[in-house]
């Protein structure tokens, strides 16, 4: 059993997942609203060296347990891998954490003081935690520079939105972000005309104008090009330390770009963690991709 022969099982199941060009949506992937944050968030209690920290997690769906005594966390600036095979639960953590999934027993914070499980999903967002679902969601008949404008507003609606200006702080955060998504040149396309991979990282764009704290990103490069998945790498790699990201990913390659420590996840719980070369090298991990 080698890495080699794990990653061709990693493969399959991305293909499997995906057999078309443009990402298609998980069992719980559906795509909705990440956006609306608009109070600048307090700050996070970091000081025990954890942005995130779940502890002892179930949840099951008629008996069937997603989600089993799931233990994991995340230090600040970190930028966490998590793999696993289909079904694994890591769409089911990620729904946790973002509160549109309620756990049945166990415990999820932010920071040490912000029990995740006492707040909606709404506020969560507004507490620093942007999630990114796999199917690009960007208004198409909008500009790039009206889609990163709107992020900061959509609470008011389009319309009125659309009559609000930016104020030189916020024009220099959207310049920045511009730059950070590599669409400086595109800023009055429409949305609608951009690849596939351009509208993930204007979606991701839209998230970093509400300068989350933790970034959740579902399968980012599913149906991505080569050079766009290279691309985004380099985008990840570059928001890491600014901002803690945990990143759920089939496609070994691009982990073993972007990763430190990689989770792997199976049946609901953490099976194996550490370098991408440590839990290749896990029989148990082998086992799981490549024995089904
Ligand atoms: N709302 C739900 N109701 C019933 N079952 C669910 C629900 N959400 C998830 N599940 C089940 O929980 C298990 C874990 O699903 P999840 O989508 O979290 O897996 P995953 O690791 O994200 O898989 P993939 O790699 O295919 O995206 C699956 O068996 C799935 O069918
Ligand atoms: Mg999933």
């Amino acid at each position: 059993m080698t890495p080699d022969l794990m990653e061709a099982g990693a493969e399959r199941i991305a293909r499997h997942a995906y057999p078309g060009a443009a990402g298609q949506l998980t069992e719980s992937g559906g795509r909705e609203a990440g956006y609306g944050r608009h109070a600048s968030p307090g700050e996070v209690d970091v000081t025990h060296g954890r942005i995130l920290y779940l502890e002892d997690v179930s949840v099951s769906f008629d008996g069937f347990k997603a989600i089993n005594k799931l233990s994991l966390d995340i230090a600040p600036g970190e930028l966490r891998c998590v793999i696993g095979p289909n079904g694994a639960g890591k769409t089911t953590m990620m729904d946790i954490i973002t509160g549109k999934t309620r756990p049945d027993e166990g415990t999820v914070f932010f920071g040490s003081t912000i029990d995740l499980l006492r707040h909606k999903e709404a506020e969560i967002a507004q507490l620093g935690i942007g999630r990114k679902f796999q199917k690009p969601t960007v208004f198409e008949h909008l500009t790039v520079f009206e889609n990163l404008e709107l992020a900061l507003k959509t609470d008011k609606g389009v319309k009125s939105s659309m009559l609000f200006s930016l104020d030189s702080a916020q024009s220099d955060q959207l310049a920045e972000v511009l730059h950070t998504i590599h669409l400086a040149d595109s800023v009055s396309r429409m949305a609608g005309n951009l690849s596939h991979g351009q509208k993930q990282w204007l979606e991701i764009g839209m998230l970093l104008m509400q300068d989350p704290k933790l970034l959740l990103l579902d399968e980012p490069v599913a149906g991505m090009t080569d050079e766009e998945t290279a691309r985004t790498a380099e985008l990840f790699l570059h928001l890491k330390g600014k901002h803690s990201l945990m990143v759920v990913e089939h496609d070994m390659s691009f982990v073993r770009t972007i990763s430190e420590i990689v989770t792997v996840l199976c049946d609901g719980s953490v099976l194996a963690q550490g370098t991408l070369d440590e839990v290749q090298a896990d029989e148990r991990v082998i086992e799981v991709y490549l024995g089904r």
